[in-house]
């Protein structure tokens, strides 16, 4: 049974066999007969014309990149049309062996017009509308001994001995064989390498041992052309590409195209390295940035600790797929960000490396300074929060001091439709995105938020779950501000309750327009009726009792 692997050589195999006694036909003197007829009648020559404007055509519409093939043949056709007229012209004026000589010469290009259009017929347009894909080299390999009998019948017909000249030929292609042996070389490793399919191209591979990796554009009969990241053209002989192992990039048999990348960072002793892994494992839980694979999902490991003895801080590496490896700079910058970003919301900073001595004059009155900074930055934000204009001064600076700051990178989940609500956030800086899942593969924004404004005030007060999933757009800047502390704040500001169930109820009612659920007519009415319903739910969560709207 042949394997898929194996058909095609076979079958160039049988077409070589049948080719066999097509030249030993050749090697016989050819009557002069049905070729030579069709050839030199205004049928033939009318057919070959029309057959390579079809061509042409049927090539440019279905495979433009093979319009060279098409150039080849126009230039036998014309070559052919020229000996023509050459023959007539040499006939008229009697000049028989000329002209006899002519004459053979125009067979042979009319023959090998027909065997490129038929190469074209075959190669170029039918087995690839049937997805059958041949190795360029099994196609030259096919085409010249087409080209090799069609010569051998045009010398026999020129009176040359044929066995002398393949003696000649052996004993030329000895001393060829001898002198361009790396040519050779290349030449056997080219086809090595297109028959087997090792490598393909669009593959990425990475050259040993210089390590430079580039995407394959062609295999050619002596070299392969590899193009880099850096718009670069890597010309690689194909024996020196055959010699050492090689290493293609993100393959593996039955799987999508992706390639593992790994980040180090380093983060000091003094945090434990569960407590990292998990700040660093739940940043990419949710949405993943742009071109980063799902699966496998992105992950952190601690390496090492302690460097050769002299560091004083723990190694770790993040490690994720990549789909498109032409971009890996640009996503990995994007991963670094986000990295960044969820140590900082952890409160992990990275290490600094133990040689480096930072002096500063930590004095009282600048961390006293420094405080006051991060207060007012703080204060800036909380007055941003409608809701809590009631609030004096001193209320809101306390609030400040139980405020959780929380950056997040572009393109991350900050709160995810469906979860528990455990914060309110104030967006400080930056702008996020609000939407809504519509069905298990679509989401809709409902709305746009830019700093300073707050938003995950439905799932706190409520109880309920993420009515959105909340995306930063840009670099965002939030507080947390946690249940408990908000609590204390309806506790000893209850109004707050029913000054914010009429935002809560235009949202939500946002989020039905959204997902097409909103009755025009009734809105009106089923505003009022969800602002009450969501006072309630708000009482009954927080245990405020009846007088909350006062
Ligand atoms: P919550 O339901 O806790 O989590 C998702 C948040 O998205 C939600 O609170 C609101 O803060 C916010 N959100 C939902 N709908 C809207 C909307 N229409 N306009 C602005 N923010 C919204």
């Amino acid at each position: 049974m042949l394997n898929r692997a194996s058909w095609k050589p076979a079958a160039a195999f049988g077409l070589w066999l049948l080719l066999c006694p097509a030249a030993l036909w050749a090697a016989e003197p050819p009557p002069r007969t049905l070729l030579d007829r069709f050839a030199f009648s205004e049928m033939g020559v009318l057919s070959l014309i029309a057959g390579t404007v079809l061509t042409a055509v049927l090539v440019r519409r279905f495979a433009p990149k093979k319009r060279v093939h098409v150039r080849r043949t126009v230039i036998l056709l014309l070559l052919y049309i020229c000996t023509l007229g050459a023959g007539a012209v040499l006939t008229r004026f009697e000049a028989g062996g000329a002209a006899d000589t002519i004459r053979t010469i125009s067979d042979l290009l009319a023959t090998l017009t027909v065997i490129n259009l038929g190469a074209i017929a075959i190669f170029d347009l039918a087995l690839p509308a049937l997805s059958i894909e041949i190795a360029t080299i099994v196609i030259d390999i096919v085409t010249g001994i087409a080209y090799i009998i069609v010569l051998l019948a045009g010398a026999r017909r020129w009176g040359l001995d044929f066995s002398s000249v393949l003696a000649t030929s052996a004993v030329v292609t000895a001393i060829l064989a001898l002198s361009l042996q790396a040519t050779l070389g290349n030449i056997l490793g080219g086809v090595a390498l297109q028959l087997d399919k090792s490598i393909r191209v669009g593959d990425w591979i990475q050259l040993e041992p210089s390590g430079r990796q580039g995407r394959v554009r062609e295999i050619r009969w002596r070299h392969t052309v590899l193009e880099t990241r850096d718009w670069d053209t890597i010309i690689v002989p194909n024996a020196t590409l055959l010699a050492a192992n090689i290493l293609i990039l993100g393959k593996r048999e039955g799987e999508p195209t992706q390639h593992r990348m790994k980040i180090h960072f380093n983060v000091d002793f003094r945090y434990n390295p569960v407590d990292v892994i998990a700040a660093v494992d739940a940043a990419f839980a949710g949405s993943l940035p742009e071109g980063v694979a799902a699966v496998p999902a992105p992950n952190c490991v601690c390496l090492d600790f302690a460097g050769q003895g002299r560091d004083s801080f723990a190694h770790y590496q993040l490690r994720y797929w990549l789909t498109d490896l032409a971009r890996d700079d640009v996503v990995n910058s994007r991963v670094r960000a986000r990295l960044f970003a969820a140590l900082r919301r952890a409160n992990v900073p990275l290490a600094v490396p133990a040689a480096q001595l930072f002096v500063e004059n930590d004095d009282v009155d600048r961390r006293e300074r420094k405080r006051r900074r991060e207060i007012e930055r703080r204060m800036h934000a909380l007055h941003s929060v409608g809701f809590f204009q009631p609030l004096t001064e001193a209320e809101l600076e306390d609030l400040s001091g139980t405020l959780q700051y929380a950056p997040f990178a572009p393109g991350e989940t900050i709160t995810k439709q469906g979860a528990v609500a455990h914060f309110l956030y104030i967006l400080a800086e930056g702008t996020v995105e609000v939407r809504v899942r519509v069905d298990e593969a679509e989401a809709r924004p409902v709305r746009t938020l830019h700093a300073p404004t707050f938003f995950g005030e439905m799932g706190l007060m409520t109880g309920e779950p993420r009515s959105a999933t909340v995306v930063a757009v840009s670099d965002v800047d939030c507080y947390r501000l946690d249940k408990s502390a908000f609590k204390k704040i309806l506790a000893e500001r209850p109004q707050i309750a029913s000054d914010i169930s009429a935002l809560l109820a235009e949202r939500r009612m946002e989020i039905e327009e959204a997902i097409g659920d909103a009755d025009g007519d009734a809105r009106k009415t089923r505003m009022d009726l969800e602002q009450n319903r969501i006072l309630n739910t708000i009482r009954d969560f927080f245990g405020l009792g009846g007088d909350a709207d006062r």
